[in-house]
């Protein structure tokens, strides 16, 4: 199955909104003419606007970094899938680690935040990852398990669009330790092998499941030789144009 290799760059609470169009500016020149890499940037949520009017109609795509699930309403302090979507993202980071941790948020609400991103056409990036101490005492498969069902839950294979995947070890995020190109395959595998069990072949084969923590450009092409890696969800190097743009660029001279 020939899938299209996702790099999305998680900016986090970085950059001000002039920061970010320079960063947006300088992707767009660096990697004009690419077109066999779905190339994302994730701001936020305070100048969408402004890197959407910078990166144009370039090949790089907006995400959000989080959204609510409602559409509107009194909840003072969220963002509705409407306005990111009105914003001009075509995709939104759920369940990320820093979510989950921080924020308290459950395997049930990312799962109503899917649901809501497909229902407004918008790609949902959900993250799932253990901790260091769940792998330490082998329970990282089950903790995978248990996120996807959570996260998918609902769903079947009539109304699955394209939802991606991302398997980020909270141990290896901004750490600098990255998970070795097999113990990150083992889990890819794994997590397409229950895609398969929960929605059948055809799905499991095209949904990107993308990699991330602690992905930089020295890491980046071991990883992505792995048969079940389709990409790289990538903090702290998206930050600047050259660690983004070799990222990206993994395979060329
Ligand atoms: P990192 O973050 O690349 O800085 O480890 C990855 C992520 O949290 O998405």
């Amino acid at each position: 199955m020939n899938r299209i290799p996702v790099m999305a760059g998680n900016w986090k609470m970085n950059t001000t909104p002039d920061e970010g169009v320079r960063l947006a500016n300088g992707l767009k020149e660096k990697l004009a003419g690419i077109d066999d890499v779905e190339i994302i940037v994730a701001p936020p949520f305070t100048h969408l606007f402004q890197v959407k009017e910078a990166i144009g109609s370039s090949n790089i795509r907006l995400s959000s970094q989080d959204m609510s699930p409602e559409d509107s309403g009194a909840y003072t302090g969220e963002i509705s899938p409407v306005m990111i979507k009105a914003l001009g993202c075509q995709y939104v980071i759920i369940g990320h680690s820093e979510r989950r941790q921080l924020f308290g948020e459950t395997d049930a609400l990312v799962n109503k935040k899917v649901i809501a991103a497909l229902k407004h056409g918008i790609t949902p990036i959900l993250c799932i990852g253990e901790t260091s101490a769940e792998r330490e005492s082998k329970e990282t498969l089950h903790v995978i398990l248990t996120q996807l069902k959570g996260g998918l839950n609902g769903l079947d294979a009539d109304i699955w669009k394209d939802i991606i995947i991302a398997y980020e070890p909270i141990w290896a995020i901004g750490t600098g330790k990255t998970a070795t190109d097999e113990q990150a395959q083992e889990v890819h595998q794994f997590i397409r092998k229950t895609l398969e069990d929960l929605f059948g072949e055809v799905i499991a084969g095209k949904t990107r499941i993308l990699y991330g923590g602690s992905v930089k450009s020295d890491n980046i092409a071991g990883l992505m030789v792995q048969p079940d890696i389709d990409g790289a969800l990538v903090g702290g190097a998206s930050l600047s144009v050259e660690s983004f743009e070799k990222i990206i660029k993994f395979n060329r001279s």
